[in-house]
Order: structure tokens, then sequence, then C-alpha cells
């Protein structure tokens, strides 16, 4: 081909691009504008197979602020929801197609997720308010053909260092789906709080849901100044299991997470025989890495943490459980005789060592019902905290983490993600310079959180396969209210959204964030706080 010509095809091939966009945040996979529109008035019908019913009545009462629509189960116009497995190899377990023209709008997937995920995008191709239309709702002719680059798109809440609640939550997952995000990692235990109602074991939240007081300050971590007020919270197993529920109908898989052996202590301070200094009575008041940790060469100990997991998994109907595992402190073992002399007699080199071992063990509990364990990645033995002088035994640990466990890498280089992969880890990537929603807007500002890629730069691509996708977290320590928390997470959770779906090739962050102001709209009419200062200063 003539290079003129090339050049020209290349040019009008841009600008083609350019132009086939629409306001839907991720920015779907193939997008071709029509020419005709589609008009929803309160004598549209929606069209549902059986198995869309349930989509079919999400749909109904997302326009119900509109038009009171009737649903049918077959009928010629309307708006057309259609499951068809065959779609099942283009379109993958949530990809949908979307097509708007005069006579209907269609929405067909392999699945009843890929449905809703249709709806999702129809949602943002209406305006923010719609009880503002006259009589209909005039829906632009489009031809959506999405599916997303990760299967895993998570947010994080801790709600250990401070408690949001239940209408919080569901706020959040509200807006998780509209923006295609289908994992809620729910940080429930730590040392700051114990957070989840067990029955086996009442004084973990009667005890450990408490704490009297709250580190705040600017100084942060060295800050001696408190709150002046007690703070305690916790959901109770029939809370729980409306909150899973309730994600479950928005296709968000609910990932428990249960800190172990580290960040502990509120249920030490309930149970002092679980810890290995056994001497804490009361949930810390100041935040950051603590001492004691469970005494995991106590067979008692273990069964705890079995009886807590079997509580766990009967909540949680996911696949994954998440175990924690992040920034052990190992002087409560190093310097117990009871745990060295364990060490010795099973001939355990190291304090990781110690910690992989029990990892494993865990993880074979945990298969044994089925479920699959996720940490963070310390688990693999490796350190990552080079500041506290444990870089020493990384040349020592022996022992390998059980193969089926997830990484959630957090910390660590290219090197390490690349470790993880070469022992054949899936790895979910919450690198947290790119994805924390606790750092400030100036050290992650929106654009910064919009450039992270999941696959770490310099992975090889045989491993590429291996990352699962990303998670973005909300940490609490320095947010005591809820309005902090929103400020915190909106609207960089638009960005790791469309990270999480996005191709890299259709990434644009121009068009992001040209698009995100009918995200921000929606959100002054929904009353929640994003940050108004999500650039950074200059
Ligand atoms: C972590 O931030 N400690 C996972």
């Amino acid at each position: 081909m003539n290079k003129v010509v090339l050049f020209l095809l290349v040019v009008f091939a841009i600008g083609s691009a350019k132009a086939q966009e629409v306001n839907i945040i991720p920015a779907p996979l193939k997008v071709t504008n029509g020419t005709l529109q589609f008009r929803i008035d309160s004598k549209t019908k929606i069209i549902a197979d059986a198995t869309s019913r349930k989509n079919a009545e999400f749909l109904k009462k997302m326009l119900s602020p509109a038009f009171d629509l009737k649903i049918k189960k077959n009928g010629g116009a309307g708006i057309i929801l259609k499951q068809d497995n065959s779609l099942k190899k283009e379109l993958g377990n949530e990809g949908y197609q979307l097509k708007v023209s005069e006579k209907s709008i269609n929405i067909c997937a392999a699945t009843q997720t890929g449905i809703f995920y249709g709806i999702q995008s129809l949602r943002q191709l209406m305006p923010v308010d719609i009880t503002l239309c006259a009589e209909a709702l005039v829906i632009k002719g489009v031809d959506i053909t999405d599916s997303p680059r990760f299967p895993w798109r998570a947010y994080m809440l801790d709600e250990s260092r401070h408690f949001q609640g239940e209408a919080f939550v569901k706020k959040v997952l509200d807006e998780m789906a509209l923006l295609k995000m289908n994992v809620f990692h729910w940080h429930l235990t730590d040392d700051a709080g114990w957070r989840i109602e067990i029955k086996k074991y009442p004084k973990l939240t009667e005890v450990g849901s408490y704490r009297k007081d709250s580190q705040v300050g600017a100084k942060k971590w060295k800050s001696e100044e408190l709150a002046g007020m007690p703070h305690q919270g916790f959901y109770t197993q029939k809370q729980i299991k409306d909150i899973v529920a309730y994600a479950a109908e928005r296709h968000i898989t609910v990932v428990p997470e249960i800190e172990m052996p580290g960040h502990s202590s509120a249920a030490i301070a309930s149970y002092q025989w679980l810890g290995s200094d056994k001497v804490l009575t009361e949930v810390p008041v100041k935040f950051g890495k603590k001492r004691d940790n469970y005494d995991v060469t106590d067979d008692k100990v273990i069964e705890f943490l079995h009886d807590v997991l079997s509580e766990v998994i009967e909540l949680f109907p996911s696949k994954v459980i998440h175990i924690g595992g992040d920034e052990i402190n190992y002087d409560s073992w190093r310097e117990s005789e009871k745990i060295q002399q364990y060490m010795k007699d099973h001939g355990i080199v190291s304090p990781p060592d110690l910690q992989i071992q029990f990892t494993n063990g865990i993880s074979k509990f945990i298969e044994s019902k089925g479920r699959r364990m996720m940490g963070w990645n310390e688990i693999m033995g490796i350190d990552i905290h080079t500041e506290r002088g444990e870089k020493k035994y990384d040349d020592e640990v022996k022992t390998e983490l059980a193969k089926d466990a997830i990484v959630h890498f957090w910390k660590g280089d290219v090197g390490l993600a690349t470790q993880a992969a070469e022992r054949g880890y899936n790895i979910v990537n919450s690198y947290h310079r790119f994805t924390y929603l606790d750092y400030n807007y100036n050290s992650i500002p929106l654009s910064k959180a919009y450039s992270f890629d999941p696959i770490p730069e310099g992975l090889a691509e045989k491993y590429h396969k291996q990352v699962y996708g990303c998670g973005c977290q909300m940490w609490t320590e320095w947010q005591p209210e809820n309005d902090d928390v929103e400020r915190q997470t909106f609207p960089r959770l638009a960005a790791y959204a469309e990270v999480g779906w996005t191709d890299k090739e259709r990434k644009d962050y121009v068009t992001f964030r040209r698009k995100l102001d009918n995200l921000l709209r929606r959100w002054e009419m929904k009353d929640i706080n994003y940050s108004k200062n999500f650039e950074k200063k200059q």
C-alpha cells in the first residue's frame, strides 16, 4: 500500500475511533454510533425471557422515577433482555451487546451478569436525572459490544479501623455496580476492631468491636492525640447475609478478609489465649503495626481459626476467602520460649517459615470446604519491609506456599511479582503507590489512579494471564467519618473501574475526564461527598 494512502487510512481510523464514543465509564470495547434513536415512554414494554426476570425488575425499578413500565415474556418492540448461551465464546462471562435502534433496545449476553452490565451501560446513556424528561427518554442509536479486560475488579473497605455500617456499604455497592466492579473485598478484622459476629466466640464482638478511643492528628502514626470518644460497631450474621444478597443482586461477590496471624489484636484482646504474649485486654486505640500475633503453634488457636472460618464460609458464597497475612511483627514469636521450642522440635528455621507452614494449613482447611485462599504478598515468605531488618530471612525460607493461593500484590517490585508468577501463583495487583485510597489526592491524583496498569511493567508476557486483575483499597485509620471515606473513594473509584475493565488501547484520560462530569452530577444528586480537588496541586 502506498504510504500516503496508509497514512490517510490511519488518520481516518483514529478520527472515527474518536467519534465512536459514548458517555459510558468504563469505556466499552466496541462502539458504533447509529443515526436513529429510541424513545422510552410510558407505553414501552420490557420484554424479558424467564431467566432474565430479575434483571427486568432491576431495569423497571431503575426507570420507575420516570415511567412505570410493564414486563412481558415476549412481544415485538421494547427493551428486550435476552440470554443467549451461544454468545459465550465472543462475550465471555461478563460481556454483553447493547443495540439501540428506532424499534427497540436489545441487550443480549451469555449470562445474567452480562445482561446486568448491559443495563448499567444503558443507565449511563440516559440523562442523569430521568425525572426531568417530559414525555420520553430519548436514547441515541448505538451498537456496543463489550467485555472486560480482567475478571477481578475490586474495591476494598476497611471497616476495622473505622466502622461505616450497612447503609454506607450498600451505597458503595450501588456505585460499584454502575461501574461494573465485581468484587467487594471486605476487611472485617484487624487490630483496631473485630466487626463480624461469630456465634461460637461471642467475645470477639462483645470485647473486640469496641475501643475506648482512637488515634487522630496530623502527624498520623507518630501522633499522641486522641479523638476523645469511643468507637464501636459490628455486623450481625443476619446483616452480613443481607449485604451479601444485596451485592449478589448487583453481580458483586463479597470476599471477606479475616486477618491472620498478625493484625489480630482485637481478637487477642477478646480471648487472651489466642496470642503469643497473652497480655492484651483491650483493643488498642493507636493504629499501626502491633506486636502480638496468634500463637499458631497452639492446636486450640488453630481450632479457633477453623471455627471462625467455618462460620465465615457459611455466610459468604465467595470462592475466594482472604486471610490477610500481611505485616507480621515476628518479635512475639521470636521472644516466646514455647514457640521457639516448637520451631526447634519441628525443624522450622525462621519465623516466615512458621508463617508459611501455618498459612498452608489454613489453605488446606479452606480448600477442604471447596474454597480458595488469598493473602497479601507476605504469605510467600519474602520480606517486603526491608526497613524492619527482616530481609535476612529471605535466603533462609525453606517452605513453599500452597500452590492454589492467590497472591495479593500490594508492595514490592516487578522482580517479586515475577517470582510469584514463576512459581505459578495467580495475582491480584493492588500496588500501594497507585491503588491505596487512603493516600491523598496529591500523591495519587485521579490521573495517576487512571494510569495504573494491573500488569506490572516488565512482567514477561507469558505470565500476564496469571494476573486476575486489580483492587483499590480504602484503609480507614485516618478517615473517621463516612464523608471522609467518600471523599477518598470518589471519584477515584471510577478510574479504577476503567483500569480493570477497559483494554489498554481504549483508555484515554482526556476522554475519561470529560465523561466523568456525568458521574459527578449523579453523585451530587445522591449526596455522595466526592473530592472536588482530585487533580494534583501544582
Ligand atoms: C497492607 O497494606 N498492609 C496490605
